[in-house]
């Protein structure tokens, strides 16, 4: 038996959206898309798990479980549900949830954009609109100014990656539903545009808070014939992004899992860049594994793999080997583990997936990482996207029904590593 502790201060948490989480979001374009015919979403998000009113006896779940920190996101379209048309009551409903957070012992994080758009913004474009970059800008200076000192750590957007490559590129299902590499590389300038507006209106009001991009990265492996569409879609997928993090207070990591790539031969025009080439396109926006073997695009790599029902490879280790390559751009800057999670019907799964990760993240603090904080995805199970409610992410367990709340045994574990500060091994 032994114990690996964490550093004095260490931020142990749990992530959740609102539009995953809230219910009836109906000003937003994801709603719009959910109920809309001919998308590929499952059902729709309706009341979701009642947080926006549940959530005085959620969080004080949360912290009854033993974490000190929480992540959570406020909905720009409640918030500003017409152009220029700012709810103060809305405003005040979430300056409540953040007093909420910190009178439970939380110390909240907030995600200013998690994926939704107002549906005037959508109106207009979305990320592809020269505007919305400086509407952003102005509603996080609204929440801003509304939330004053009671928050101190900032994330303008969740996974600009996801958003660019789900909604624009066309490989996840999300809105607006746009397919291509010219939309993706307008929605990646919008995107970028937009968290660099929106630091600076943060820090025009609260120069001491801390602002970061949250990433979502993977581990990433190939064999040789694949080793130049790895780098090249790694490239695309998050280098782009964590290039803006060099102004940046800290960098936010999620990673969930590894992705390799094996090919039969190497493809050197991926490594040339000749981006308009049809199969980078079918490359890039087939996510699925059947798809990719189908176009001949990559070996078969299934062989023995343990996958989720995410379709992802079960791999708790990879979030160490991201946080690692992160460090190594940015030495000495502040890295915060911001989402980290398995979607399983299995809880046993669930804490040998959160012991499996945070044993490898353990020895990067060994080595000097400055590694913050660890937020687990997620507290309550919930809206998982276009795959609907079929996903269970969540540490505790939820009645769709009744709204009744049941932590799982990943709960506790979890919980009562972040009381302790330490993990006991053995
Ligand atoms: C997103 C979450 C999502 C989670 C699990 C992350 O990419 O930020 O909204 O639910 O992954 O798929």
């Amino acid at each position: 038996m032994g114990e690996l502790v964490f550093p004095v201060g260490f931020m142990w948490g749990t992530a959740a959206s609102a539009h995953q989480t809230e219910g009836g979001n109906s000003n937003s374009d994801w709603w719009e898309w959910e109920l809309r015919q001919g998308t590929p979403c499952k059902e729709p998000s309706g009341a979701a798990i009642d947080h926006y009113n549940r959530y005085p006896q959620d969080l004080a779940l949360l912290a009854g479980l033993g974490f000190n920190t929480h992540r959570f996101s406020v909905e720009w379209a409640r918030i500003e549900p017409e152009e220029g048309a700012f709810d103060e009551a809305q405003l005040d409903h979430y300056r409540s949830m953040v007093d909420a957070v910190r009178s439970n012992g939380l110390i909240p994080i907030v995600t200013l954009n998690h994926f939704t758009l107002p549906m005037w913004v959508a109106a207009k474009g979305g990320w592809l609109g020269d505007a919305t970059p400086g509407f952003f800008a102005r509603y996080v200076g609204r929440v801003v100014e509304a939330f004053g000192n009671r928050v101190d750590w900032y994330n303008p957007i969740n996974e600009a990656a996801a958003v660019a490559f789900g909604g624009y590129m066309g490989a996840m299902g999300f809105p607006p539903g746009a397919h291509g590499v010219a939309s993706w590389r307008r929605a990646v300038r919008g995107l970028i545009a937009g968290h660099r507006q929106a630091r600076e209106a943060i820090k025009r009001l609260r120069p001491g808070a801390q602002v970061g991009q949250m990433h979502a990265l993977q581990e990433w492996e190939s064999n040789a014939g694949g080793r130049s569409v790895m780098e090249y879609s790694r490239r695309m997928g998050e280098d782009v992004y964590l290039e803006g993090s060099r102004d940046d207070d800290y960098v936010g990591v999620n990673t969930y899992t590894r992705t390799r790539i094996e090919m039969s031969r190497p493809m050197g025009w991926f490594a040339r860049g000749a981006l308009s080439v049809g199969p980078i396109e079918r490359f890039l926006v087939s996510r699925t594994v059947d798809r990719q073997v189908a176009a001949g695009l990559v070996v078969d790599p299934r062989e023995g793999i343990r996958r989720t029902p995410m379709g992802y490879e079960y791999r708790p280790q990879a979030i160490a080997a991201t946080v690692r390559r992160v460090a190594g751009l940015f030495p000495g800057k502040p890295i915060l583990v911001t989402e980290h999670g398995v979607a399983t019907d299995d809880d046993t799964e669930r804490v040998e997936y959160i012991r499996a990760g945070l044993e490898a993240l353990h020895t990067l603090i060994g080595e000097g990482i400055p590694l913050r904080a660890y937020i687990h995805w997620t507290g309550f199970d919930n809206f998982e996207w276009a795959l609907g409610y079929s996903m269970k992410f969540g540490l505790v367990a939820v009645d769709r029904e009744t709204q009744e709340r049941k932590p799982k045994p990943s709960a506790r574990f979890l919980g009562q590593i972040a009381q302790a500060n330490r993990l006991t091994i053995g």
